[in-house]
């Protein structure tokens, strides 16, 4: 028996060519970038424990790495420096440092592989003894107009080591702006700004503290920098303000909990928006598959492609080197 129903929305999903055909969205290996964490100790590879199949590379064996990630496709990477507890203090005083870690591995990477692309985090928490992002003033308060600066002299810094994106995970006011400017004057107009803009305060990023052995003895609060998951007009407003001071791509961060604001940042913005799936994103996939509950292939697709139909153009993402292959 049939109904005489005018529409039959399954007569497009029928056939698997029509089905690709009528696909909105999908996935390519040009729109990932790679967070890549690079240690000073000279142990090669490292994986760490809470993010199954992701590394902490010391120098030596990333260059040997790198060839095979390229051969992948994956042609862009974030660098995330682990550094070495004896190199931290209270004001981050590393970052300055134009033989830290993280500009020698840009170093590396352009000297042998200029096709590449390198995005800089700028932040100080890999290099605070308290794991803040910022330095603290004598109550014990964030100190955000000193701090901007420490961020404006490393950009540069980052710069001359060969990053080509400059990226503020730090959430510290008027960074942007200050950034821009620090970068301009010392003529690298070209180095763009990707603004970690809405990042929220998130327990997804449990996993990447681990990496980046930054203080995980307590709990850190970062709620008087970072965003209120509860909030987004004030989501709103930091990236009304990043674009006005000049950032050249907006940032949303996690992504999948917060596809709301990804979507919000490309309807209201004529700038590419860019979601970072952070480690604790990585990490549930990871171990829901583990247990056999969920196929990790298929959820981190799945994943990935809602974050892009919400509306972003980038995304950072530990699945690049697993995904890669099947794109
Ligand atoms: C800090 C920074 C964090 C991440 C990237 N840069 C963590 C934090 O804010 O504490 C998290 C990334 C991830 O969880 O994968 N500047």
């Amino acid at each position: 028996m049939s109904f005489d129903f005018v529409n039959r929305p399954r007569r497009l999903r029928e056939n698997k060519i029509l089905r690709d055909m009528i696909s909105e969205n999908s996935l390519s290996v040009h729109d990932l970038i790679f967070p890549v964490f690079v240690s000073s100790d000279n142990s090669g590879s490292n994986e760490i424990s809470s993010m199954p199949g992701i590394f902490r590379w010391s120098l030596d064996a990333l260059e040997d790495q790198m060839p095979k990630w390229l051969e992948l496709g994956i042609r862009s990477f974030a660098i995330f420096p682990c550094v070495a507890e004896s190199k931290k203090d209270d004001l981050g005083s590393e970052i300055l440092n134009s033989k830290a870690l993280s500009y020698q591995a840009a170093d590396l990477i352009k000297s042998k592989w200029d096709n590449t692309l390198l995005v800089a985090d700028i932040a100080l928490d890999p290099y605070t003894k308290n794991g803040h992002d910022g330095i603290l003033d004598e109550q014990g308060c964030i100190a955000n107009d000193q701090t901007v600066e420490i961020l404006a002299k490393a950009s540069v810094l980052a710069a001359e080591s060969g990053y080509d994106l400059v990226a503020p995970s730090d959430m510290m006011d008027g960074r942007v702006s200050i950034i821009r400017k620090y970068l301009d004057s010392s003529n690298f107009y070209n180095v763009g700004i990707m603004a970690y803009s809405a990042k929220f305060c998130s327990a997804y990023y449990g996993p990447f503290r681990e990496a980046i052995g930054s203080s995980t003895a307590r709990p850190i609060d970062k709620s008087t920098y970072q965003l209120n998951p509860a909030n987004k007009n004030e989501a709103e407003r930091e990236l009304i303000l990043d674009a006005a001071e000049g950032a050249d791509i907006l940032m949303i961060k996690p992504a999948e909990p917060y596809l709301d604001i990804i979507m919000q940042a490309k309807n209201h913005h004529c700038l590419p928006v860019a979601a970072y799936q952070v480690s604790g994103e990585y990490s549930r996939l990871w171990a829901a598959s583990s247990f056999g509950w969920l196929d990790l292939d298929e959820c981190a697709k799945e994943s990935l492609l809602s974050i892009k139909r919400a509306g972003a153009d980038l995304i950072l993402t530990y699945f690049a080197e697993r995904i890669a292959p099947q794109l």
